[in-house]
């Protein structure tokens, strides 16, 4: 018993000496290394987390889908949709090399045990919603994102270079949308002025709390898996669009902005915390609508999962019987 024990302690031991020697040379982690069950637990939560979001994440801008005002935004808006699908399909399947099946990630979430981004949880109201989720959601989302291709972890860090090369198509469509809007009609410039004002704050909050209540940043930065703190990648994310908005010719809805010669940082008006704590704790806009939504689409879906199951069990009989006969 105590051999095992030691035989255990001594695995460890060395297992969190290469573990240490791989993150001080910013090298990666793969899936078969030893690592910290922290670290794994960790990224399970964060990447299922960011997997569930873009799956919630398709719903706000679905809803457009039908009422695109032209043939071309439509299939442009369609082309975003499944590309948010696919995300996160790449992110499910990064999270299960860490030992979770994708079908126990999706329970965590019908059962409402996983979180997903509190952005998704307010609603599209107007077609000029569609511009301000790409150029502020999608924004932000770069903003946090193009760190976490440089993740310690090396299959997250993978697929998130392929997701951001798509979130910025994703901006710029929504960016081309509101410039138009804002150089159409009065009408249409207050509709994308509108768009502009209730996505604002929320975009802001997408980054998560202010670093002095983020539980979990500093030990995701001492391994390297998040390279910024949540209020150092707000404040750069606020620099861009103090700077893009005025291509657009609209205004930030926050008299406070300013830039901090001091500091050299972007500074931003006073945000809800309360609201966005009440919205991570279900009780946004939509999220029961979210929810019920993603219930529905997955229980509808039950018969192409036992199709997928059905003809991959009938291939692997097929497959076993070849190699019995040969
Ligand atoms: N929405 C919901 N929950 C949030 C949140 C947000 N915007 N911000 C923080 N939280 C949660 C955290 O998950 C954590 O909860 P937990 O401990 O129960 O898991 C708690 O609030 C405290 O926050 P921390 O700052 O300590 O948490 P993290 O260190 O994990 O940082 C994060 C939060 C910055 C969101 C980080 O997890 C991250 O970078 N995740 C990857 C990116 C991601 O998930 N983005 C979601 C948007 S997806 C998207 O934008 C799709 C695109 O197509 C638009």
């Amino acid at each position: 018993m105590t051999d095992r024990h030691d035989a255990q302690a001594e695995h460890d031991a060395e297992g969190q000496a290469q573990f240490d020697a791989l993150i001080d040379a910013d090298s990666r982690i793969e899936p078969r290394d030893w690592m910290p069950a922290a670290y794994r637990k960790t990224l399970l939560r964060q990447i299922s987390q960011h997997a569930h979001s873009e799956i919630i994440g398709m719903q706000p801008e679905a809803n457009w889908i039908t009422r695109a005002p032209s043939l071309k935004r439509k299939s442009i808006l369609i082309a975003k949709v499944q590309d948010e699908a696919g995300h996160g399909l790449y992110l499910y399947s990064a999270a299960e090399t860490l030992g979770q099946s994708r079908h126990e990630m999706m329970d965590d979430l019908l059962a409402g045990k996983a979180k997903y981004s509190s952005i998704f949880n307010y609603p599209a109201r107007t077609w000029a919603d569609m511009g301000a989720i790409g150029w502020l959601v999608d924004g932000a989302a770069i903003c946090n994102q193009v760190p976490l291709c440089r993740a310690s972890y090396g299959p997250y860090g993978r697929a998130m270079v392929r997701i951001c090369k798509e979130e910025s198509f994703h901006q710029r469509q929504g960016f081309e949308i509101l410039l138009e809007l804002a150089n159409g009609t009065p009408e249409q410039r207050q509709m994308a002025q509108d768009a502009v004002n209730r996505w604002y704050a929320p975009a802001l909050m997408m980054f998560g709390p202010p670093d002095d209540e983020s539980p979990n940043s500093q030990q995701s930065m001492a391994w390297k898996i998040k390279r910024f703190s949540n209020d150092e990648l707000r404040q750069r994310f606020l620099g861009m669009m103090v700077e893009q908005v005025t291509v657009l010719g609209l205004e930030l809805p926050d008299k406070d902005i300013r830039f901090n010669e001091e500091t050299g940082k972007w500074e931003h008006g006073p945000l809800d915390w309360a609201e966005f704590w009440r919205v991570i704790g279900g009780s946004g806009p939509c999220n029961a609508q979210r929810m019920e939504r993603r219930r529905d689409a997955h229980a509808e879906g039950a018969w192409v999962r036992e199709a997928a199951a059905a003809y991959a069990a009938k291939q692997a009989a097929r497959a076993a019987e070849k190699e019995k006969a040969a």
